[in-house]
């Protein structure tokens, strides 16, 4: 097969261009060059934001091309300039317009398309990726589109999924702090088990859309499970969302958050989503043991730079010692 990887240098682009190299493929990446693209597999510097910016792979006949922008302009311009008979269109579980029911399938409301070429800023990041599915949707070719749930694993440059094991291998004290809703659905896929499907996908054309995450587990399993990875003997110190938004601690991601919990009952079933589709499709998730595992070896011996999701050490100091003496806590 004749891939482009429209990206290809950045995190999953990385990882499915060389999935489908392992596989015998024959990969080009297509980027400005921020990154290098995997050994073995073509390089072309380009930059999809001018409106010729495709023409160097414009005159090839692509079996697949697979396209990871949030830049609806850029998908646009991809799907009338290349010529390809299979689109795989990395999408995301953030272009259903609520979350407040569980378990939806494919065919649940999606958001309102962005209207413009550029994603102005993340707050429109599912608006801008309906625009974009709508661009591969009108192709005049098969097209696999994969709304992705969080995604996890060694290389998790957001933290979110290093977090956890990181902070019980590194606590500060006896206790670790975490959220007291521990029934939290939570949901992720593995890096390497996504990459793995949408070359699968690309392989076998697979034409339609389909959710892509792990299994939802309560985030006390997640808790737990990153315990364990970490040998952990500090013990969690659950917390009220209440408490911990006085105290300056937010959620899911960035600056002072304790990841993948939400505080907001609209977002709910964010992880729950129905992937029976993906499933009969070939989707195989590893366990989230192994996922946590790979993702703290990764923050302890390659990340180079600052985790931007949970509490740094400092933070996790204050929160204890403003919890110590409250009801509940070992302070
Ligand atoms: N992280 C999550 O949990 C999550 C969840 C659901 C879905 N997703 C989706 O998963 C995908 C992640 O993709 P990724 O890890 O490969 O990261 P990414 O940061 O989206 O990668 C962007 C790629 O496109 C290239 N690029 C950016 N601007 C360009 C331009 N103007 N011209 C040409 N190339 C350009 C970048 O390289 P250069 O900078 O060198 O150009 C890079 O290779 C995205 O589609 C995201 O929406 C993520």
């Amino acid at each position: 097969m004749r891939m482009l990887v429209l990206g290809g240098t950045a995190w999953l682009g990385a990882a499915v261009a060389e999935e489908a190299l392992r596989r015998g493929h024959e990969v080009t990446c297509l980027a400005r060059g921020s990154a290098p693209a995997p050994a073995r597999a073509s390089f072309v510097a380009a930059d999809r934001d001018l409106d010729d910016g495709l023409t160097a792979v414009a005159g090839t006949r692509w079996d697949v091309v697979v396209d990871v922008s949030r830049h609806p302009g850029q998908v646009r311009r991809a799907v009338r300039d290349l010529d390809t008979g299979h689109w795989v269109f990395v999408s995301t579980a953030n272009v259903y317009a609520t979350f407040g029911a569980l378990e939806q399938t494919e065919d649940a409301p999606r958001r309102a398309p962005l209207g413009g070429d550029v994603l102005p800023d993340m707050e429109s990041y599912g608006e801008a990726k309906v625009a974009c599915e709508d661009a591969v949707f009108a192709a005049p070719a098969t097209a696999t589109v994969a709304r992705s749930g969080l995604i996890g694993g060694p290389g998790d440059d957001s933290g979110r999924t290093g977090y956890w094991p990181w902070r019980f291998a590194h606590p500060v004290g006896e206790r670790v702090v975490v959220p007291d809703d521990l029934d939290f659905p939570c949901a992720l896929v593995d890096v390497r088990d996504l990459a793995a499907f949408l070359v699968s996908a690309a392989e076998r054309r697979l034409d339609g859309v389909v959710n892509v995450t792990g299994p939802s587990v309560p985030l006390r399993e997640v808790l737990d499970t990153a315990a364990r990875v970490a040998a952990a003997t500090a013990q969690p110190l659950p917390v009220a969302a209440e408490r911990l938004r006085e105290l300056g601690v937010g959620a899911w991601m960035g600056p002072a958050s304790l990841p993948l919990w939400v505080d907001d009952p609209d977002w709910r079933g964010f992880a729950t989503l129905d992937t029976t589709r993906a499933r009969a499709a070939g989707l195989v998730t590893r366990p989230l043991e192994e996922t946590l595992r790979d993702a703290l070896a990764w923050e302890e011996g390659s990340r180079s730079s600052p985790r931007r999701a949970g509490l740094t050490d400092d933070e996790e100091r204050r929160v204890l010692a403003a919890l110590s003496g409250e009801a509940g806590s070992a302070g």
